[in-house]
């Protein structure tokens, strides 16, 4: 039987972009967009990556928007609503699983930055070479049960948050704990920028160097604009249902995107200024906020304080953001399976929980297990950890492909637009830039980005 219960709002603007910004904010802020600029070599990805959102992002989240808020219903459910009777629904589908399949390592990586936190309470970077720092990482997410542990105590909060519903779980949360971020972070950058020695960062996220720019950094940067926005999986599609119908979509979205994009580039100002002050190389890739800048903290005056602060604030950011990879499926099977909330909450958090807790054997005694991922070209053999993160990589841009056509060439462009201005209460300028981006411009860069790094074009 199909749900009957009357749908919960957002209250208001605030609560909307609260949860929205909480959702995309994430390890994607500051552990992720931190260190491929690294990789990448600083300015010059930023800029590219900006262009990204401009193009792509924020058109793909104003049509998730719009779709969800449409049809009032979960991912799935929401193209059955709008499109009926067409395979359009396949679309919410692959959304679900892809967050299903986030969620599993998600949870992992959440869990590493609570052990992290609880490091920093006990203050045991203090003392540690940089070579003990980077063993000690490795050890610890290559061990068994720890990791688990983490992971358990994550997720049944993260559960306990979406079983409270809309407005007194997600929205209240995220309007407690997104102010806390935005404290922690500010705190943060103005600790690295003044630090001796500083101006070395601030040149190196301020100073474009094209030189650096290849055709891989500009791939990585649409990619990740995508998980960035947590575009291509029905998230804001299920987020965009729970928005009134007097609220402006346009602005929203264009909020939330200026809010993930500030706290990425703060992220930035809080991370690479100290890495440079103390002479440490800014391209360590995933293990920087893990071991770099624990090297950092250890080198600056009250480090033990800041990195608590630190790690605080990631797990903060992945609390957000794992709630509505959560809520996503949980809306999914509610509504279209017509479990309740509770029961729904409970079995997709455990069954998550159970598929993350195998795949972070892949770091360790599965490791040798290897699976072939086709990627860049080639067939590349990966364990179980990496295999999923390659795989929801992949499956975000394709996602956000169909959404775009949908809007752009499935829905009756009237019913776009009636959505967006709210029935004409506000004016949407923009329609015209906005049809030929969804129309054509997103889903050819996207299907160029996708099919690029599959085949390994461009290299
Ligand atoms: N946007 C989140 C981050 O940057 O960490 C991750 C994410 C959340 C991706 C929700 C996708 C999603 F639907």
């Amino acid at each position: 039987m199909v749900n009957q219960i009357k749908r919960e709002n957002f209250s208001g603007k605030l609560g909307i972009i609260a949860a929205a910004a909480g959702s995309a904010i994430g390890l994607g802020n500051i552990w992720k967009f931190p260190y491929i600029t690294g990789v990448y070599g600083g300015s010059a990805f930023i800029l590219v990556y900006l262009f990204c959102i401009a193009l792509i992002g924020i058109p793909v989240m104003l049509s998730e928007f719009i779709v969800g808020r449409n049809a009032q219903k979960n991912a799935v459910g929401s193209f059955k609503k709008i499109a009926p009777g067409t395979p359009w629904f396949f679309t919410g589908f692959i959304g679900v699983i892809a967050a299903y399949v986030i969620l599993s390592f998600y949870g992992i990586v959440a869990g590493w930055t609570l052990q992290y936190v609880f490091l920093a309470i006990t203050n045991q970077f203090s003392g540690l070479t940089p070579d003990q720092i980077g063993g000690n990482f490795g050890a610890f997410i290559s061990k068994p049960g720890l990791p688990i542990f983490w992971q358990v105590i994550f997720m049944a909060v993260t559960a306990s948050v979406v079983i409270g519903g809309v407005k007194k779980g997600i929205e209240r949360f995220s309007k407690i704990l997104m102010p806390i971020l935005l404290v922690i972070i500010i705190i943060l950058v103005f600790r690295s920028v003044t630090l001796k020695g500083a101006s070395k960062g601030l040149e190196f996220l301020l100073k474009p160097d094209f030189s650096k720019l290849t055709v891989p950094a500009i791939l990585s940067a649409l990619g990740h604009a995508f998980f960035s926005l947590s575009l291509g999986m029905g998230t804001m599609i299920t987020y965009g249902s729970y928005i009134k119908k007097d609220e402006n979509l346009g602005q929203t979205a264009i909020q939330v995107t200026i809010a993930d994009t500030l706290i990425a580039l703060l992220a930035g100002f809080a991370i690479f200024p100290a890495v440079f002050a103390f002479g440490i190389e800014p391209s360590a890739g995933p293990g920087l906020v893990f071991v770099t800048l624990p090297n950092v903290f250890n080198q600056m005056p009250f480090g033990a304080f800041f990195a608590l602060l630190f790690f605080v604030l990631l797990a903060v950011a992945a609390l957000t953001s794992s709630i509505s990879i959560l809520e996503c499926v949980v809306a999914y099977t509610d509504e279209e399976l017509g479990w309740d909330r509770k029961k729904s909450t409970v079995v997709v958090a455990l069954t998550i929980t159970i598929l993350g807790a195998i795949l972070s054997q892949g770091n360790g005694i599965l490791s040798s297990l290897k699976i072939p991922f086709l990627i860049g070209g080639k067939f590349e053999m990966m364990n179980i950890f990496d295999w999923f993160i390659t795989l929801s990589d992949q499956m975000l841009p394709v996602g956000g492909l169909l959404i775009a056509l949908f809007v752009g060439w499935g829905m009756k462009q009237q019913m776009v637009k009636d959505e967006v201005t709210s029935n004409g209460k506000f004016s949407f300028r923009l329609y015209p830039i906005f049809n030929v981006l969804v129309k054509v411009v997103a889903p050819a860069a996207i299907a160029l980005v996708f099919l690029s790094s599959i085949f390994g074009w461009f290299k």
